[in-house]
């Protein structure tokens, strides 16, 4: 399978899923990493890892489905099976969602469907709940709000801040990424409407359910 990865900045997401290509345990090709985001630091770790880094600048084009579409060509040299949102903080547009649907796949920093949007640590500070997560998901056209593969909870301590949450969030983002896209190249994921199905996988679990497995 050949996977896409989108990003925009910091890249730890990809770093996550590009070491564990390198150690065998996603066994795909990870074939480009494309930010919209000259100096992302991910387009520097896709060059450590050997990847192909492309930066695409959104200026160029006259609005959002024209760049998307340059988006879908950049993937489509590639031959893509998956595409995966690593961080990637820009709205997609219909065109590339309908093209991607499916295989198409994001990670949230909250229990969705809580806190989407921006600043999902902050908010769950600023609301006061007592525990927040993490989210990996298909795309779909409502914004962080498609069929959910997997979720991690952590405790929301008294004392945290948007920078404390965010740390605790991120190590669990780091494991149940790189597992959502290893069942997804083992073709164990399913999907029935809004409901997910990872075949074999242990369902009742915390603070991960399913049960993480190889991460
Ligand atoms: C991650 O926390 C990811 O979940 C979040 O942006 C961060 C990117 O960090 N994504 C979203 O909020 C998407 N709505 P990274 O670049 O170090 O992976």
């Amino acid at each position: 399978m050949n996977i896409g990865i989108l990003i925009s900045g910091r890249g730890s997401n990809l770093e996550a899923i590009l070491k564990a290509n390198k150690e065998g345990k996603i066994k795909s090709n990870i074939k480009v990493v494309i930010s919209n985001k000259e100096h992302a630091r991910g387009l520097k770790i896709a060059n450590d890892y050997g990847v192909k880094a492309v930066y695409i600048n959104p200026s160029d084009f006259s609005d959002r489905e024209e760049f998307d579409k340059r988006l879908i060509q950049e993937l489509e040299k590639y031959s893509v099976d998956l595409v995966v949102l690593a961080g990637y903080m820009r709205i997609l547009s219909d065109v590339f969602i309908e093209k991607f649907e499916g295989r198409l796949l994001n990670i949230h920093p909250s229990l969705i469907p809580a806190f989407q949007g921006l600043k999902p640590q902050k908010k769950a500070v600023e609301y006061g709940v007592m525990y927040s997560g993490c989210t990996v998901h298909f795309v779909t056209k409502e914004l962080d709000n498609g069929p959910i593969i997997i979720q991690a909870v952590v405790p929301v301590l008294p004392d945290d801040t948007e920078d404390t949450l965010e740390k605790r969030i991120l190590k669990y983002e780091h494991r149940i990424y790189p597992q959502a896209i290893k069942w997804f190249e083992d073709g164990r994921i399913s999907l029935n409407g809004r409901k997910v199905y990872v075949k074999d996988a242990v369902y009742g679990t915390l603070p991960t359910n399913p049960k993480l497995e190889d991460f």
